[in-house]
């Protein structure tokens, strides 16, 4: 079928509404880490939203300081990440959470706040899918690369939770990878054990687990807890479902 030219100007707009709007995808990898840092989006105007990424002061209360107060990882600073950016499970396939974000071809002014949903590709999580809202980068980030923010994950090149909770010189356990079994959570801060039990409960204790990518709109509950959400730009951004939903216990 040949259409008329005017037929085809007409229907460019929803040709690129189709290229267009569909944000990045592909395979990645993960790792794990919880540095108790104020994480990068939290500084202002990261994201094209209006608000930082939340974060709180030494006892975990909220800063509500539009990003100006200085990293828990820099010398003086008392900005650290919030417990309440911990994963949790919604059911038992799906779960939501924060992640330190590298996407190829991409850079941070483009990731910060956006979510991806990730879909596990390597047993014992075939199938399960977390949403992870990027609230940091890292210089040791590859690409496609999420790192998953998991307490007692290990503290890797920096380390605030000395300062935030009086752990170990290098973070609980490992300084990479951090700690290796459910019981040892049981000594952690109360606002970070269920984080920490997460890891060992639905996430089933994987190990840097492959998974597949694509950007999606972010759960409405994950934007109440960071108080970060993008304006729309390669997809429609507006924030999806409830803005609170249970926690599923196994
Ligand atoms: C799990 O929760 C997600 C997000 O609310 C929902 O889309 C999905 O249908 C739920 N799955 C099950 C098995 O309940």
């Amino acid at each position: 079928m040949r259409l008329p030219v005017s037929a085809l100007v007409a229907l460019l707009p929803f040709y690129l509404d189709i290229v267009l709007a569909q944000g990045s995808s592909g395979t990645g990898k993960t790792t794990r880490y919880w540095d108790c840092c104020k994480p990068s989006c939290a500084w202002p105007r990261k994201s094209n939203g209006p608000n930082p990424v939340q974060t709180c002061d030494k006892n975990d209360r909220p800063l509500n300081d539009g990003g100006n107060t200085k990293s828990g990882c820099d010398n003086g600073g008392s900005a650290f990440m919030c417990s309440s950016q911990s994963p949790w499970a919604v059911n038992e396939t799906v779960a939501y959470g924060w992640a330190a974000v590298n996407i190829a071809g991409s850079n941070e002014a483009s990731w910060c706040c956006a979510c991806y949903e990730l879909t596990f590709t390597a047993a014992p999580l075939i199938g399960k899918k977390l949403i992870v809202q990027a609230t940091n980068t890292g210089g040791d980030l590859g690409n496609n690369h999420f790192d998953l923010a998991i307490p007692g994950g290990g503290v890797g090149i920096f380390n605030a939770c000395t300062s935030q909770y009086g752990a170990p010189s290098n973070g609980w356990g490992e300084r990479y990878g951090g700690i290796s079994s459910k019981s040892a959570c049981a000594s952690f801060p109360n606002a970070l054990k269920a984080g920490c039990n997460w890891r060992f409960d639905w996430f089933k204790g994987a190990d840097n687990p492959p998974v597949t990518f694509k950007q999606v709109a972010c759960p409405a509950a994950i934007t109440a807890k960071s108080n970060c959400a993008r304006q729309n730009d390669a997809i429609n951004q507006t924030p999806t479902g409830p803005s609170t939903v249970p926690t599923w216990v196994p």
